[in-house]
């Protein structure tokens, strides 16, 4: 089979392709003939060394992707050859708090990824793709997809009624937008471009502020709420943001920090953030669990997951270059052969 490596953190050029033997399903593990990957903009903080913690080098790098099963090893219940399946994000959290060895398991990172052609994981770190899904949508879903439903959820989960404010046009703000929507929430989006803020006022969004244009937009945001602020923040500008979303936010609304987008980090003011009343919840994309009760999520009410574009598994290099580009309005997708 091939497989994709990252030689080093250095360039692009460090994304080599491989050929590899087959790997063989274990006990338990199911044999994965890898379809679609999504790249998020993880993978190019690891790319690039800007990924909050060291990666190992040489890992097959990507961490969401969608396939069919081709072989099953001994004792596998959960799925039969011919099954369409996605990945988990965290291939051992299923439920409950986060487990300790959650770093040590993540893909691409830690181990070996998803942009290869066969993979061979256990029964327990893949869930059933429905057929309402291509192969794309469904690998656009296991780390966007369950980040932004995990933003919306929690102890006080988005409902009708809650006003929701998502930052920028990438893949988590996206699905950000569309679920909230989904739910009935009134959704406050920025971006740093007029032609992406027509496209999210066409997915939903009911106000769009130009944050490249308005450097207080914090306040503004808050203004379109009559001065009540919103009720959700997904944070994923991280440093250079949170200042702002502290000014957006509704006393005892949540920011649901998320991403690390800015490069600026001027740090915030502890006394701002005592006084906005806001709880901060930090979010580590989240367990099967939420991975299942997204996928159902999506099929009941029939969200598209917007796909920017689709690359072919040869042009994996130019994938990775149009997601660093940041003109992409949602996900960017690898495609692999049948
Ligand atoms: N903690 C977690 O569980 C978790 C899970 C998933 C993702 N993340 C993190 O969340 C962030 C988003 O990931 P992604 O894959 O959705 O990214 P992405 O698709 O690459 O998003 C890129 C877009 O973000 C917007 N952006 C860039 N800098 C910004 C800033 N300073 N303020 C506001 N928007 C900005 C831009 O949109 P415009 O062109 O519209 O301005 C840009 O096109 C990343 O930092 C990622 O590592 C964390």
């Amino acid at each position: 089979m091939r497989a994709y490596r990252l030689a080093d953190f250095d360039s692009l050029d460090s994304l080599r392709l491989h050929q590899e033997p087959d790997p063989r399903p274990q006990r338990g593990e199911v044999l994965v003939r890898v379809r679609a990957v999504s790249l998020n903009f993880r993978d190019i903080a690891i790319l690039r060394g800007r990924y909050p913690r060291r990666s190992v080098p040489g890992l097959v790098p990507v961490s969401d992707a969608a396939g069919e099963v081709v072989a099953v090893g001994e004792d596998v219940h959960a799925f039969k050859v011919g099954d369409r399946v996605l990945g988990a994000f965290h291939p051992r959290w299923f439920g409950g708090h986060v487990p300790s060895t959650i770093l040590r398991d993540s893909y691409g990172a830690e181990n070996d990824g998803w942009l290869c052609e066969l993979k061979a994981v256990s029964q327990e770190a893949v869930v059933p793709l429905p057929d309402a899904l291509s192969f794309e949508e469904g690998a656009t879903l296991p780390c966007a997809g369950v980040t932004a439903w995990n933003a919306l959820s929690g102890a006080t989960p988005v409902r009708a009624g809650h006003t929701v404010l998502v930052q920028g046009s990438g893949g988590v703000s996206i699905f950000a937008l569309q679920l909230a929507c989904a739910v009935g929430a009134r959704v406050i989006a920025t971006t740093s471009s007029e032609a992406k803020a027509r496209t999210l006022r066409a997915l939903g969004a009911a106000e769009v502020v130009n944050y490249a244009d308005d450097p207080d937009w914090g306040r503004t945001v808050r203004a379109l709420t009559g001065g009540r602020g919103v009720d959700r923040v997904v944070e994923v500008g991280g440093p250079g943001t949170l200042g702002q979303s502290l000014r957006a936010v509704a006393v005892g609304g949540e920011i649901a920090s998320i991403g690390f987008l800015s490069t600026d980090n001027p740090g915030i003011d502890f006394f701002q953030f005592k006084a906005s009343g806001a709880i901060l919840r930090n979010i580590a994309v989240g367990d099967r669990t939420l991975l299942e009760d997204l996928v159902r999520a999506v099929v009941a009410t029939g969200l598209k997951p917007v796909i920017h574009r689709v690359f072919e598994f040869d042009a994996a290099k130019a994938a990775f270059a149009h997601l660093e580009s940041a003109t992409h309005v949602g996900k960017v997708v690898i495609r692999l052969p049948g």
